[in-house]
């Protein structure tokens, strides 16, 4: 009786860890669109289809620091090969097999991301530096985000 206990204590304990891993691959994923939102309104600045908006993009550069701070933490070895769902995308294995290379990455994301934010006030600066931020989303995707099908 006390081992089916134990047993069945070990199972749910695994059980809930799943979960965890899980919900850590569904947070990541979020982030992920919340970055895709807030850089797609500044691009949309860029292009004209919307007014520039100072609060907008303080508030969007604010989220993707924040992105930059979680990036190192995102990918544990527990969510080695576990992808999200309802996506288009992958994330590619070699996170786990070139752990520099990706972490270089998000250092040169952050990096683009900390100079940029101060010296964003006006649409001017807001075209001048937001390419470079997108391009550091892309050399990431590159190597580590796999386009499905
Ligand atoms: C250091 C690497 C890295 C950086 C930097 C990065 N991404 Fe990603 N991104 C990934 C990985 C890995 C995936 C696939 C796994 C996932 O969605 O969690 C992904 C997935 C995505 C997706 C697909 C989400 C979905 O619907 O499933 C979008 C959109 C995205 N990223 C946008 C961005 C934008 C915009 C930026 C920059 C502001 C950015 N990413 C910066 C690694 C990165």
């Amino acid at each position: 009786m006390i081992r089916t206990t134990l047993v069945v204590g070990a199972l749910l304990l695994g059980v809930s860890a799943v979960v965890a891993q899980q919900d850590l691959v569904k947070q990541n994923q979020d982030t992920m669109k919340a970055n895709a939102k807030n850089l797609g309104a500044m691009i949309a600045m860029v292009k004209g289809e919307k007014p520039y908006d100072q609060a907008a993009v303080t508030e969007g550069l604010a989220q993707l620091e924040e992105t930059a701070r979680k990036l190192p933490t995102m990918f544990p070895d527990s969510i080695k090969g576990m992808n999200p769902a309802d996506s288009k995308y992958e994330v590619s294995p070699k996170i786990w097999k070139d752990k520099a290379g990706f972490h270089a990455k998000i250092e040169e994301f952050a990096k683009v991301v900390t100079e940029a934010k101060p010296k964003i006030t006006d649409l001017d600066t807001l075209k001048a530096n937001a390419p470079a931020i997108g391009k550091a989303c892309g050399n990431c995707h590159e190597t580590f985000r796999i386009k499905k099908g």
